[in-house]
This record gives structure tokens, C-alpha cells and sequence, in this order.
């Protein structure tokens, strides 16, 4: 095979992106295509091409997933294409990236229907082979027709086991069983640990969903947008989020230090999860009287804040310099400048001052201002660079069997033993603060 010959070259290249694409290094790859009988500069020439092309199709493709998470959330076509356009997108590469967006969205609702009258045809009675034969007769190709019956027939034992495992949770807990005792009785059973989280979480909320009349609501301040998960404890609950950015289109648009403005009583549970360092020492105050405002009379607050205790220690224990990197986390590295005065990143791209860190936190000093707010119980945890506090206004729920590694804080002084701390690892949000 020559270098010249033009067709043989272009068969050289998809070969060189589909080896790209399915993970074979750069390096790999050059040698591949020495030892098959190409010069090295050749060689080189073409694997950077490749890469190229491996980038296009990513970039490509990412755009596409963009606009389909777009569409599902109800933004129009006509909007995203100008949307694209206005981030430097051709107008005929924007319309392309949509077409195909559609196409896969259309694909998929008709995979997602086939599975739907599967499943319910099985339900029913109705025997695979003579699913499989009508699927064949709609024109469906004999082996396609095939694999979607055999993976419907999978799904259906699937959700015949957990609809068993669901009945046998709900009966348990609304005899009053523990839900931690139920999750380790599923696992010693011989649950994967996920799998049994997965169904306990499923059976909490079918509880809360059939308990009560109306859901609990959860205010979550500073949330910025609700594809931040909230912890597991809130599910079932109706969640509010406030925020001062609207970019996250939050429920209340407002600035959480005039909390005291909203009516009284209205929630069941305050989220407030790396936002209380945004704030100037003294407006601080201001902020935890809103939560307490706001929050039911046997209602509870869960705040998470960076802690700088264990910042300080780690800097001195590890001898890093302001600008040296914490950890790394999905959105790039993290410095120690970044958790003391806010996401540098972040705040340069917001361009606003609401992104940056005004104070900070200790288990000690947020121990105290919780006592001082007047909260009747309060829980403390430390770990993974940040603390946690659960105060609640008068009762402490059963959320708190829940949770582990949490220390009672007395409020009389303010002091608490504090448990073993959680290991330092990023925590696993969408945002640093
Ligand atoms: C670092 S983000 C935290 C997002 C999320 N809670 C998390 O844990 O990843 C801080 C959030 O606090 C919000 N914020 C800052 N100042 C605020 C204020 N005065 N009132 C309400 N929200 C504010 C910001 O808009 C931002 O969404």
C-alpha cells in the first residue's frame, strides 16, 4: 500500500480514528502503522489527523447531546438554533446538530414504545414467540424483533423481583422496621450494597409519598440549579430552590439575607449546602434567622459549609502554597485560594461578586452559631474538607437513622465530641465553593 495512492490513504485514516476512538494511544498507533510498513513521518502525520477527526466527532457529538437535553427540558428549536449561533455555531451546523438531535429523540421514543407495549403485552400473557412474530409483521427485521423481546422478557423478571423486594420494604417500615437495619438485611441477603440503597431510597418514598396528604417541603438555599442532587434524605420531599442567580431558574428569586420577609412556617426542611460562606461575617446571622423563619415549628436545617480547620491543616500538613492544587475535581483542579475566597474560575466567568467567599467555618463556630440561633438539637460531622450540620427547631425527626458519623452538639455550651471524620475526598457536586 502506497502513501500516494489517495483511496488506500483515506482507508489508512478511518482506520487510524476508529483505533483512536476505541482507546489505542497515539503512541500505539504511530508504531501500528510503522510495523504495517509506514514511513514514521507518515505515520505521525496521519495519527494527528486522526485525532483531529476524533475531536470533530466528540465535539460533534457533544453539541448534539447538548441540544437533546435542551429539547427534553422544552427549549424550542427555533430558540436553540439561535442559542448555537450566538456561541459561534454556523447557522447550517447549528439546523444539523438539531436535525440530528430530533432523529435520536424520535429513535428513541419509538424503542421506548416498542419496550412499553412489550412489557405490557407480557404483563398480560401474552407468549415472547408470538410478540416476536408480531413485531415481524409491523416489518420489524427478524433479529431486531428477537433481541427486543428476549430484552423485554429480561426487564419484566427484573421488575417482577422488584416489585417483591418493594412490597416486602413498605410492609417492613410501616411496621416500623429501621430503614439502615432493612438496607444491611437486604445485603446480607445478598444485595449489591447500590442495589439495596437504590431500593430502600424508592421504598422511603413511596412511604412519604402515601404518609401524607401533601408532601414535606425543602427550601434549598443557594442550590444555583436543581440538577445538584439534593442528599438522599430530601427524596419524596417537594423541592423549592432560591437562589439569588436566576441563570438556574430558581422557584424564589431572592437574596437569602431577607429570608425573614417570606411567610412564616412554611417548610419542613431548610438545604443550604456551600452558600452561608458567601456572606459577610455580620450578614451571616441575618441568613440562619431567615431559616429558622422560615422553617415548620418541628422542621430542620442541613447546612454544608467548606471547613477551614481542616483547610489550614492540610495546607500546613502537606506544605501547599495558596495557589498549589487541593484535589482535582471533573470541572479541573482546585486550589487552596479557590476554597478560602470562592472558585476563581467561577467568579471570572459569573462575573458577579455573589460567587465569592466573604467568611468561613469550623465545626466550633458553626457549633455556636447554631446554639445562638436558638436551634433546640444539633448534629455535627466533619469530613471531606467540609462540615455538616443538622439543627432542628424542636424534635429531631427519623431522618437522623439515616445518618452516621454526625456528633450531638450541646446547647447549653456549644461543645460536642467529635466522631471520627469522614476521609478527604472532593465532594461529588456539579459546583466548588
Ligand atoms: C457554590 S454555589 C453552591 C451551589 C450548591 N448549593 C452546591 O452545593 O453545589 C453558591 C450559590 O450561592 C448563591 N448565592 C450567593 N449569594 C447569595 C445570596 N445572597 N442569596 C442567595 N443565594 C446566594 C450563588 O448564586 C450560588 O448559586
Amino acid at each position: 500500500m502506497q502513501w500516494t495512492d489517495e483511496e488506500a490513504a483515506r482507508k489508512i485514516l478511518d482506520f487510524a480514528v476508529a483505533e483512536l476512538a476505541a482507546g489505542v494511544s497515539r503512541e500505539r498507533l504511530a508504531q501500528d502503522l510503522v510495523q504495517r510498513g509506514m514511513q514514521e513521518y507518515a505515520a505521525m502525520v496521519t495519527v494527528e489527523r486522526a485525532a483531529n477527526a476524533v475531536k470533530g466527532l466528540n465535539s460533534a457529538r457533544q453539541v448534539v447531546d447538548y441540544v437533546v437535553a435542551e429539547l427534553l427540558e422544552g427549549v424550542s428549536e427555533t430558540v436553540l438554533e439561535k442559542k448555537l449561533v450566538a456561541q459561534g455555531m454556523r447557522e447550517d451546523s447549528a439546523k444539523t446538530a438539531i436535525g440530528k438531535a430530533v432523529q435520536q429523540l424520535e429513535q428513541t421514543a419509538a424503542v421506548d414504545r416498542i419496550r412499553d407495549f412489550l412489557l405490557t403485552e407480557l404483563a398480560n400473557g401474552a407468549e415472547p414467540a408470538t410478540l416476536e412474530a408480531d413485531l415481524q409483521q409491523q416489518g420489524m427485521a427478524q433479529e431486531t424483533a428477537h433481541r427486543a423481546v428476549v430484552q423485554a422478557v429480561t426487564v419484566a423478571k427484573h421488575l417482577r423481583v422488584e416489585k417483591k423486594i418493594q412490597d416486602f420494604l413498605t410492609t417492613e417500615l410501616a411496621n416500623g422496621a429501621n430503614p439502615a437495619v432493612l438496607e444491611q438485611d437486604l445485603i446480607l441477603r445478598g444485595m449489591e450494597p447500590h442495589s439495596a440503597k437504590a431500593s430502600l431510597r424508592q421504598a422511603v418514598r413511596t412511604m412519604r409519598q402515601r404518609s401524607d396528604a401533601l408532601p414535606k417541603k425543602v427550601l434549598n438555599v443557594g442550590g444555583n440549579n436543581k440538577n445538584i442532587e439534593l442528599p438522599e434524605h430530601f427524596d419524596g420531599f417537594e423541592h423549592l430552590l432560591l437562589d439569588i442567580d436566576p441563570t438556574g431558574n430558581p422557584d424564589i428569586l431572592c437574596d437569602a439575607r431577607t429570608l425573614t420577609e417570606l411567610p412564616a412556617a412554611q417548610f419542613d426542611a431548610v438545604y443550604c449546602s456551600h452558600n452561608l460562606e458567601h456572606y459577610h461575617d455580620h450578614d451571616v446571622s441575618k441568613v440562619l434567622r431567615g431559616f429558622m423563619h422560615v422553617l415548620k415549628s418541628d422542621g430542620f436545617l442541613h447546612l454544608r459549609v467548606p471547613d477551614m480547620r481542616e483547610l489550614m491543616k492540610v495546607v500546613v500538613e502537606r506544605d501547599l502554597d495558596l495557589d498549589d492544587v487541593l484535589y482535582r475535581s471533573h470541572i479541573g483542579p482546585v486550589l487552596v485560594r479557590d476554597v478560602i475566597y470562592g472558585h476563581a474560575g467561577q467568579i471570572e466567568r459569573s462575573g458577579v461578586d455573589f460567587f465569592a467567599h466573604k467568611t468561613g467555618f469550623t465545626a466550633d463556630s458553626l457549633s455556636r452559631l447554631l446554639v445562638q440561633q436558638g436551634f433546640a438539637q444539633i448534629f455535627i460531622r466533619t469530613g471531606r474538607l467540609e462540615v455538616e450540620a443538622l439543627a432542628f427547631k424542636g424534635e429531631v425527626s427519623d431522618l437522623v437513622a439515616h445518618l452516621t458519623g454526625f456528633s450531638q452538639v450541646c446547647t447549653a455550651c456549644g461543645h460536642y465530641a467529635p466522631a471520627k471524620p469522614l476521609p478527604i475526598v472532593p465532594r461529588p457536586t456539579a459546583h466548588i465553593s
